[in-house]
């Protein structure tokens, strides 16, 4: 049997599968399964109230998911599905309480990785999948990120781990609130905003919408163990790294490493940055650094956004 058809056997008997897509692992269940879907919850250690992911093959039908489509998101889903996108729509009876945390949306995806889509289309139906790490912690970007999180969860002979390599894209998909009047960027990712507007051929909108809960935006997330400083130049990194030896320095390309720094990564655009963020804080925890000093990307990028969105949330204080 390959590996595409043990995952499906395995999500056809209530089993998860961590599954390789082109943003981050996700820990996938069967949506229509709510014995599998509560076991995604209580492996990642997840809030109830927090609603997953509704992820499709490429071709599935939207409006068996979701209904009041707007013309605009049948334009993003058209032009920029499969890929890095997530769609909040209006939900169909057949999309249940439990994935949603009871809300009457339901947030949908398709995803553009030729094993996620083989799953998807050798299964048939719907696939939830948060991203494949413990609650609050780095997404993973590798299988063996996933494993580190979850292994000793997930059920030998029951679950299935399926590898596809390191992700492409490394940060989260783009979440696009599409219930209103007009698209509303929810969760920044690596996607040009230039293409998500002329796709949907209306202007976004800001986010202004507190009771849509991502639960990206808790104040402490994607945290590594080693604390965060984000730095905005060279200048501020410790002037002697010798007097405290444990720092590793993640920044741009053109920025030195002093010495005595562990350098994490040194990506030369916004796109090598987002494809090496999560690794680079989970390296710093292998190698058991005290703190990671961090200079973000540059510009007005939607990869520079993102990540500067994450990097914000993997330094924020965690006694809140
Ligand atoms: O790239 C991704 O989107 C990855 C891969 C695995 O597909 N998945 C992912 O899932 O990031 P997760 O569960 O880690 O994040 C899903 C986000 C959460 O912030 C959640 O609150 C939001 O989607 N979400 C889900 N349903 C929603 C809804 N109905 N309205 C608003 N936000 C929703
Ligand atoms: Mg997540």
């Amino acid at each position: 049997m390959s590996q595409v058809e043990r995952a499906v056997e395995a999500l056809r008997n209530s089993g998860l599968v961590v599954l390789p897509t082109e943003t981050v692992y996700g820990l996938a269940a069967d949506v229509s399964d709510p014995g599998a879907v509560a076991r995604v919850y209580a492996v990642k250690g997840r809030p109830a109230n927090h609603p997953l992911i509704l992820h499709l093959a490429a071709g599935a039908r939207l409006d068996t998911w979701a209904a009041q489509i707007p013309e605009y998101a049948l334009g993003l889903a058209a032009d920029l599905w499969p890929g890095p996108l997530t769609l909040v729509l209006n939900k169909t009876d057949r999309v249940r309480g439990y994935v949603t945390g009871g809300q009457s949306t339901v947030a949908v995806r398709v995803p553009d990785h030729p094993i996620a889509q083989a799953v998807l289309t050798e299964f048939g139906g719907g696939l939830v999948a948060p991203s494949a790490n413990l609650f609050g912690h780095v997404s993973p970007t590798t299988a063996a990120h996933a494993e580190q999180d979850l292994a000793d969860r997930l059920i030998p002979d029951v679950d299935v781990v399926l590898d596809g390599g390191p992700c492409e894209v490394g940060v989260e998909s783009t979440i696009v609130n599409c219930t209103g009047p007009a698209p509303e960027i929810l969760r920044p990712g690596t996607l040009p905003l230039s293409d998500i507007q002329q796709a949907a051929g209306v202007a976004l909108v800001e986010s202004t919408d507190p009771t849509i809960r991502v639960s990206g935006a808790l104040e402490s997330h994607y945290a590594p163990a080693a604390s965060v400083q984000l730095l905005t130049s060279a200048e501020q990194m410790r002037p002697d790294p010798s007097l405290r030896p444990r720092i590793g320095l993640l920044a741009p390309y053109e920025i030195p490493t002093p010495s005595g720094v562990v350098r994490l990564a040194a990506p030369r655009d916004e796109l090598e940055y987002a494809r090496l963020l999560y690794a680079s804080l989970r390296e710093a925890d292998a190698l058991q650094l005290e703190r990671i000093e961090v200079i973000g990307p540059d510009g007005d990028g939607a990869a520079a956004r993102a990540i500067r969105d994450r990097l914000n949330r993997a330094a924020a204080d965690r006694s809140s």
